[in-house]
C-alpha cells in the first residue's frame, strides 16, 4: 500500500509534506480542496469512490491498481495555469518511460500515452489561489479492470510491458518529477519544457477536431496552445481544451 511509511523514504524533493493517505475517499482532489494546507501537500488513495477525470467524466480506479494522487500547487498569482498539465504531463511521461524503457507521449493537454494508449490522465482543478493538481496513473491493471468505454483506450503498465512495476516507485518519481518541472516553469515558464513537449507530442501530423474546426495537429506555441492546420490553408491555435482525434 501507499502508505507514508512505503513512499516517503522515496521522495527526494520537498513534496509530500503533508502527506494525506485514505485507503477510500471520494477523490484525492478533495482531501486537499479548501485545505489551506501548504504547498507540496499531497493526498493519495488506493481507491476513489467517486474520483473525477476532465469535462465532468469519472475516473474509475480498480482497488489498489493504479496511482491516485493530488498534489497542492501555490504558483505565483497571473501565472498561466493550463500550462500546468503540460508541465505534470512531461513529468509522468517521464517516469513512465524510466521505468518501462519505452517511450512515452504526451497528448495534449492532459494524457499520458504509451503505445498510443492512455496510461495516466491529469486534472486541474483551482481552489482560490492555488491548484490542485490530480494525476491517475494505471500501474497494475489487468483489461477488465480498465474501463471499457473510455475515450481514448487505455493500458496499465503491466500489460504494456508484461511486468510488475511497483507503486510506491512510480508515485514517489512522479511526485519529485513533478516538483522539478514545476520549479523549472515557475522560474523560466515553458519555454524550456517546448523542446521536449514538442517531442513527445502525440498529436503532431494527426487529424484532430477542436472548438468546431477540423484539421491536422502542427506545433505547440510558446504559451503551450496547439496549432491546428486547416483544410483551407489557415491556421488556429486551441487553448486548453479537448481535442478529439478525427479520420
Ligand atoms: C483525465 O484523464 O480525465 C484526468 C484523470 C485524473 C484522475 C486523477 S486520480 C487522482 C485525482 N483524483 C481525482 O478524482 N481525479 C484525479
Amino acid at each position: 500500500m501507499l502508505t507514508e511509511d512505503v513512499v516517503l523514504p522515496l521522495v527526494r524533493g520537498r513534496f509530500a509534506v503533508p502527506y494525506l493517505w485514505h485507503a477510500r475517499c471520494a477523490s484525492t482532489q478533495d482531501v486537499l480542496r479548501g485545505s489551506g494546507l501548504p504547498e507540496g501537500a499531497v493526498a493519495v488513495a488506493e481507491h476513489q469512490t467517486a474520483g473525477r477525470g476532465r469535462a465532468g467524466r469519472s475516473w474509475v480506479d480498480a482497488p489498489g491498481r493504479a496511482v491516485l494522487v493530488s498534489i497542492l500547487l501555490r504558483p505565483p498569482s497571473g501565472s498561466p495555469l493550463p500550462q500546468l498539465s503540460l508541465v505534470a504531463g512531461l513529468a509522468v511521461a517521464e517516469t513512465v518511460e524510466t521505468l518501462t524503457g519505452r517511450s512515452a507521449a504526451v497528448k495534449w493537454p492532459n494524457d499520458v500515452l504509451l503505445d498510443d494508449r492512455k496510461v495516466a490522465g491529469i486534472l486541474l482543478e483551482g481552489d482560490g489561489d492555488a491548484v490542485v493538481c490530480g494525476i491517475g496513473v494505471n500501474v497494475a491493471q489487468l483489461p477488465s479492470e480498465l474501463p471499457a468505454d473510455a475515450r481514448v483506450a487505455p493500458t496499465s503498465l503491466a500489460l504494456a510491458t508484461g511486468l510488475e512495476h511497483d507503486r510506491a516507485t512510480v508515485l514517489a518519481r512522479v511526485l519529485d518529477g513533478v516538483e522539478r518541472r514545476y520549479d523549472a516553469w515557475r522560474h523560466d515558464g515553458l519555454a524550456p519544457l517546448l523542446p521536449e513537449l514538442e517531442r513527445r507530442n502525440a498529436l503532431r501530423g494527426r487529424r484532430a477536431r477542436a472548438e468546431g474546426v477540423e484539421g491536422v495537429v502542427g506545433r505547440l506555441a510558446d504559451d503551450g496552445r496547439i496549432e491546428l492546420l486547416l483544410d483551407d490553408g489557415t491556421a488556429r491555435l486551441a487553448r486548453s481544451g479537448e481535442l478529439e482525434l478525427g479520420g
